[in-house]
């Protein structure tokens, strides 16, 4: 009968320890806080990311998308503003997670780091002074001033057009200024930057686009060369575009829904 007892009595305790009742005192589950996602970006490239006239926030097309993906991935964005040629070095050092900055995917970035699945269709043009009637395209710029920004895909092309006087600038404030002093002839930048700077009233005064698209680019997002994180960057793209959101965040920034 003792043993009976003893026995019944274990077997209770056993079944109260496994059912966690710790006399009825109902602890909030503990979830664990959201991962950093920690995020480089360069916000001189309207309208992909800007900074608006004395505010720190970061805005754009680019700054949505990968806070969105950011909510995808339970991970809590943290943007980090740097130079455009400091960004893959950044990541190569362990600073940043991720990369997004209007940043074409190429051959030799590719090389250097991951690169996302492309989440935008690009390409560049030359842009020039309101009054200029003898730069008709990239092709009369010979021998002429080109400003651009460093490290981009704009100055290798300038670097490319014959006897060019190339002006690097660490912003693109600083090009369309270069521009608008004259110190320039033209500008060489991503055609979505340059139409949004003339529709937004920026260059509208002084700047024109001459000549068709070159080079058809499409950005992708960097990230460490395997980083692991590459692939779920990738199905949160792909999600995003599956539920909408993407359409929604293009609608916003570019007015139209993508195709
Ligand atoms: N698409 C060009 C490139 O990849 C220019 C990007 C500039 N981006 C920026 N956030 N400033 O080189």
């Amino acid at each position: 009968m003792k043993k009976a007892l003893v026995l019944m009595m274990t077997l209770l305790m056993a079944v109260m320890m496994v059912a966690g009742c710790g006399g009825g005192d109902k602890k909030a589950p503990v979830v664990p806080a959201p991962k950093v996602l920690k995020v480089g970006t360069e916000p001189t490239f309207a309208p992909f990311e800007f900074q608006k006239e004395g505010s720190k926030e970061f805005d754009g097309f680019d700054m949505d998308l990968i806070r969105a993906i950011g909510k995808q991935l339970n991970m809590k964005v943290e943007i980090l503003n740097m130079g455009f040629d400091a960004l893959i070095p950044a990541i190569n050092a362990g600073n940043i997670d991720v990369a997004i900055a209007g940043m074409s995917i190429t051959p030799d970035r590719q090389k250097a780091v991951d690169m996302s699945d492309p989440y935008y269709v690009s390409g560049l043009v030359v842009v020039v002074g309101k009054d200029n009637a003898a730069v008709k395209s990239v092709n009369d710029l010979n021998n002429k001033g080109i400003a651009v920004q460093i490290g981009t895909t704009g100055a290798e092309r300038a670097a490319k057009v014959p006897g060019a006087k190339v002006k690097n600038f660490n912003t693109n404030a600083e090009v369309f200024l270069e521009l608008k002093n004259k110190g320039v002839e033209a500008v060489i930048i991503d055609k979505p930057v340059a139409e949004y700077f003339l529709a937004t009233g920026g260059g509208k005064d002084y700047a024109k686009i001459v000549g068709d698209t070159m080079e058809a680019e499409s950005y992708g997002i960097s990230l460490k060369k395997n980083s692991p994180l590459t692939k779920e960057i990738n199905k949160a793209l792909l999600d995003l575009k599956k539920n909408g959101e993407y359409d929604k965040l293009y609608a916003k920034w570019f007015g139209a829904v993508k195709k």
